[in-house]
């Protein structure tokens, strides 16, 4: 089972960036988490990050393509990417939306996700645990669509 895990921008920023709102975390810690959740579950998790909207566009149409799940913190281009949201109708597999934070109850641009409608389901405001309930859902739903 392989599990692409993606981030969108600023996520590189976590442990400095905000800690009040992302906590004192660092992305390669979050990793270390999902990882070891991961070999647990004897799943493979790959984790990226980029700052560039047409680098994740490219990302998650190649996660289509080998992949059988996407873990997806777009960050602000969750409430901004049309082309985003586009990629991810294009691909055969779920994508999972997740967020560090609790969109809902922060600045009203927020509450907009424009890559909600096509994605699984949405999980946010459990801090970085957020990442681990990605895996989570993502394993079943794969397990879910090995039964059928
Ligand atoms: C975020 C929430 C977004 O609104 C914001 O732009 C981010 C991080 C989160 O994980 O809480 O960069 O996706």
């Amino acid at each position: 089972m392989r599990i692409l895990f993606l981030n969108g921008p600023n996520l590189n920023m976590l442990g400095s960036r905000e800690p009040g709102v992302y906590g004192q975390s660092t992305l390669a810690d979050i990793e270390t988490q999902v990882r070891e959740q991961a070999r647990v579950r004897q799943v493979e998790a790959q984790f990226r990050q980029t700052n560039s909207e047409g680098e994740l566009v490219g990302w998650v149409q190649e996660a289509g393509r080998g992949f059988e799940a996407v873990v997806l913190n777009a960050a602000a281009y969750t409430h901004t990417s049309v082309a985003l949201r586009d990629a991810i109708s294009a691909i055969d597999i779920p994508t999972i939306e997740i967020h560090i934070s609790n969109v809902h109850a922060r600045e009203e641009f927020r509450h907009r996700s424009l890559i909600a409608g096509v994605c699984r389901g949405q999980i946010c405001g459990f801090g970085e645990y957020s990442y681990t309930l990605g895996l989570l859902a993502a394993i079943n739903l794969i397990e879910k669509s090995k039964r059928r």
